[in-house]
């Protein structure tokens, strides 16, 4: 639309301001609210099909605002069935799109509303819905506006007074945030709660929760010596299953208190664990309401991984008690002021609670796999995006994990004390208002005393930067020369040169022993730089990036033997993963677009790392995997998912082959003994699941067999889910009993279910096309849950060779997904998008083919301004 308009005007296209598009919001324009309201008081009368909200809001304009500035409280898809202003009835209103407007003449006024709603039709789970018999919220970002008419936006801070009345059998838990200050029984077999929050706080952190709900009860005493309350509440059968989360949350509370000096704030804190949830979890105070698959767990139906994920959310929603909720966002672009720091935060809470290297390694898989791609997609953005159509589009890998990577760099230049100065000055400085990144960086440098004006420039570059390294060295003088460069690619462009603040942890290793000196902080902050270090008798072999201590894309001039090298004596774990990955990488690349390249290089990196005999199970299980096909993909100019497929296959088969006699002896030494949840045992889980891998890879004759026997004799999910998703591959006939079996072992549990679907879907056969059709229409599928959705289709997208089938099948599945969910819940429906969105990155028949998907959604009458803003993008 805007670039019709531009080529109209094309001769005045210099004068005339840049056509504007109503529908996208832009950062410049913020303003300041012209109506404060310090007070808030809200009545419901909870009912799953009639809920009436009554609002009394203090409204106080501005003294910056007008004295004709109307009220404007945003509302949407609500109409008032009453208004007073000052105690009388009020008829002068109007909606204007959804907006309560009202004509307020005075500095303050009483407002009251009153709204129905009818939550048991709320697909779209924003609002008020329900979920399961019981009624829930979700307000982040503009949820607010759906349950009352407010001024929904994140710098309008208000105390909240809440009254809670419900059918007593039908509720007898009635929660709110902050503190339960009365409660009592009404007539008619209902009763009510009184809940009072002493921190003011913004409309998209309010939350309240009704339901039939039993709670693991425990305490927690902070540093200072207040007890805390801590509920975890859930149905009645899952209690037993919430042992592992609430450990997570006393972990996560005196982690905060030693690591940041953040303390508890409320006498109460409550989590609450729902069905149907768009997302993982939400910090609204006092009260996180959790995607249930991030709360239960045991041995028998959670994964170590789903362990360790329940840990990091956990972690992460409290932590938002002060990077969020205590300092909250000015607007929405300051959205990884929060998110940022808070995934940095819980990223550093895991890696102290567990391995420190295999959870770096984790969070850059995680990173290269969802926000690389999407720094060198349509949907590129900084972390402090420009504009946004719908901001729930903007909760990206970018705002997330590239935005816990700058607030990680700030932590390597600075210095872990000085980075505690200036996020202490931070929560000082800014508790109780709604801060901007820019506050955030200044507070840094305050409190940190260091100057951080060009380091600033992450927050507005997107793009992924690519950073050359060239080692070069003089035995004369023994001196050695690390020759950088920086440029930086943006949606598919040329890479032009960039000056961004880079910091890279390197060092020089002996090339002998791989010993070296100590590390060096190299900071690239100019286009081109050159280090020169001294004490280099012979050439040294260049470990850089360290820890992954930027995130770049490393282009050097390092060969197959050195990076052969590194994987053998690298002391730093990352670098040492990372070197048999870029040689992996390096080997399957050139295979794939046909230049000969030597194979036995890898064969002999891995025989060394088999018998190196210092390395632990965990973390040798990381360095024998390959890359995945979606990285592969990644690395090349033109993506053929096949031909990668196929290329990968042979290099795993023949790996596999080599060292058949190791993998089985590793196998049986990673025999589980008694379960258990240390690190030890995980490592050995971990190990036999990819060694099993290994033996199914080498088409040895009892690969289905030894997957079946581990299937049953499993006595973990750990354990299971590794052998389904080997037998899961197989055409033997052992994969439809364990599929089966396992399907009647766990039906009655959806989170179990879940990976029911997605281990079928991820399935590399050639049928699994099909096996998703099917799926598709079995009775536990259903649209109306975003697990579900994502376990059957989320999963599959994620398949690169079934889903990026020739002939263009499973493009159009999600096509027709995407076009079914979007009337239904376009937040989860959106999320597809980018998947097609890529689309430009593949060869000819398949982009044409992903195009035309996107065309087809972009054709559809009515849709979302969710999914319509991400496939325009695309499309762009
Ligand atoms: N504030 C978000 C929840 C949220 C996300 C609300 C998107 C509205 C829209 C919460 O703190 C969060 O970030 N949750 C993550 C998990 C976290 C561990 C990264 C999520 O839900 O995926
Ligand atoms: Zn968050």
């Amino acid at each position: 639309m805007l670039d019709i308009q531009k080529t109209a005007n094309s001769e005045m296209a210099d004068a005339a301001p840049a056509p504007v598009d109503p529908a996208t919001i832009r950062r410049e324009d913020y303003r300041p609210p012209a109506w404060f309201i310090p007070e808030i008081e809200l009545d419901f009368q909870l009912d799953l099909e009639r809920t009436v909200v009554r609002s009394k809001l203090d409204v106080r304009r501005s003294k910056s605002a007008s004295a004709d500035e109307p009220l404007v409280l945003q509302g949407d898809d609500i109409t008032p069935t009453a208004v007073k202003v000052d105690g009388a009835a009020w008829n002068d209103w109007k909606l204007i799109e959804g907006d309560l407007v009202l004509p307020l003449t005075g500095a303050s006024h009483i407002v009251e509303i009153e709204v129905e709603l009818d939550p048991s039709t709320n697909t779209q789970l924003m609002g008020l819905y329900g979920s399961n018999g019981m009624l829930c919220t979700q307000c982040e970002a503009e949820g607010f506006r759906r349950i009352t008419f407010a001024p929904d936006r994140p710098d309008v801070l208000s105390r909240y007074q809440v009254r809670m009345e419900a059918d007593k059998a039908q509720f007898p838990v009635l929660l709110c945030n902050g503190d339960k200050v009365a409660e009592g029984d009404g007539e008619n077999g209902r009763h009510w709660v009184q809940w009072n929050d002493p921190w003011p706080k913004p409309s998209y952190l309010f939350a309240l929760v009704a339901g039939d709900l039993v709670s693991n009860n425990d305490s927690f005493t902070t540093r200072s010596g207040k007890p805390v309350e801590l509920n975890i509440w859930v149905r009645d059968g899952d209690l037993d299953r919430t042992g592992h989360a609430m450990q997570a949350l006393k972990d996560s509370m005196r982690w905060d208190e030693e690591t940041y000096g953040r303390e508890y704030d409320l006498g109460l804190f409550n989590i609450v664990a729902v069905s149907d949830f768009n997302m993982g979890a939400m910090e609204n105070k006092g009260l996180n309401i959790f995607n249930s698959r991030y709360i239960l767990a045991d041995p028998e139906v959670a994964t170590d991984a789903d362990f360790d994920g329940i840990e990091g959310v956990v972690a992460h929603e409290y932590f938002h008690n002060w990077s969020g909720n205590r300092v909250t966002c000015r607007d929405w672009f300051q959205l990884s002021l929060k998110e940022g720091f808070t995934v940095y935060r819980d990223q550093s809470f895991s890696a102290d609670m567990g391995s420190a290297a295999l959870k770096r390694i984790e969070d850059v898989r995680i990173l290269r796999a969802a926000q690389f791609p999407e720094d060198a997609g349509p949907l590129a953005h900084p972390i402090r995006p420009e504009s946004y159509q719908e901001i729930s589009n903007f909760y990206t890998a970018t705002i997330y994990n590239k935005g816990a990577e700058v607030i990680r760099m700030m932590n390597t230049l600075m210095g872990p004390e000085n980075f505690r100065k200036g996020t202490d000055l931070y929560f000082d400085r800014h508790d109780g208002e709604a801060a901007t990144c820019e506050d955030f960086v200044t507070a840094m440098e305050d409190g940190g005393e260091i100057d951080l004006k060009q380091f600033r420039k992450w927050y507005e570059t997107p793009g992924t930067p690519r950073v050359t390294a060239k080692l070069s060295h003089d035995p004369q003088t023994g001196t050695a020369t690390v020759q950088l460069s920086q440029k930086i690619a943006q949606n598919g462009e040329k890479p032009k040169s960039s000056e961004l603040v880079i910091p890279l942890r390197t060092a020089l290793l002996d090339p002998e022993t791989g010993a070296h000196e100590g590390e060096q902080l190299l900071l690239l902050d100019q286009t081109e730089q050159s280090f020169v270090l001294e004490g280099h008798k012979d050439h040294p072999v260049l470990s850089i990036n360290r820890g992954f201590s930027a995130p770049i894309i490393l282009e050097s001039n390092q060969t197959a033997e050195e990076l052969a090298f590194l994987s053998a004596h690298d002391d730093d774990p990352f670098a040492r993963f990372e070197a048999v990955q870029r040689l992996m990488t390096g080997y399957l690349t050139a295979k794939v677009s046909g230049t000969p390249v030597d194979r036995d290089i890898i064969l002999q990196a891995v025989a060394k790392i088999l018998a190196d005999k210092t390395i632990d199970p965990a973390f040798l299980a990381e360095l024998i995997l390959l890359p995945s096909e979606a990285f592969l993909g990644d690395q090349m100019v033109e993506v053929d998912p096949q031909a990668i497929h196929e290329e990968r296959e042979k290099l795993r088969g023949k790996i596999a082959v080599q060292f058949e006699k190791q993998f089985r002896k590793l196998y049986k030494s990673c025999w589980p003994g008694e379960f258990s949840l240390d690190a030890e045992a995980r490592a050995k889980r971990k190990l036999r699941n990819v060694t099993l891998g290994y033996l199914a890879a080498s088409f040895t004759e009892d690969a289905a067999e030894v997957a079946f026997e581990q299937y049953r004799e499993a006595d973990n999910m750990t354990a299971m889910q590794g052998a389904l998703a080997v037998l899961s591959h197989l055409e033997a006939e052992e994969r439809a009993v364990a599929f089966d079996d396992f399907y009647k072992r766990f039906k009655g549990n959806p989170l179990v279910l879940d990976k029911w679907f997605s281990l079928q879907v991820m399935s590399q056969r050639s049928d699994t096309l099909k096996r998703v059709d099917g799926l598709s229409r079995h009775p536990d599928f259903t649209m109306s849950n975003p697990n579900r959705v994502r376990a059957l289709y989320g999963a599959f997208t994620g398949n690169q060779v079934r889903f990026h089938d020739p002939s263009g099948k499973g493009y159009r599945m999600i096509a027709d997904m995407v076009i079914a969910l979007d009337k239904q819940n376009p937040q989860t429906a959106a999320r597809f998008i980018p998947q097609l969105g890529r689309w430009r990155r593949y060869e000819r028949g398949r982009s044409e083919l992903m195009r035309l998907a996107l065309e087809k959604i972009a054709a559809q009458p009515d849709l979302s301004k969710d999914v319509a803003e991400q496939v325009h993008k695309s499309l762009a």
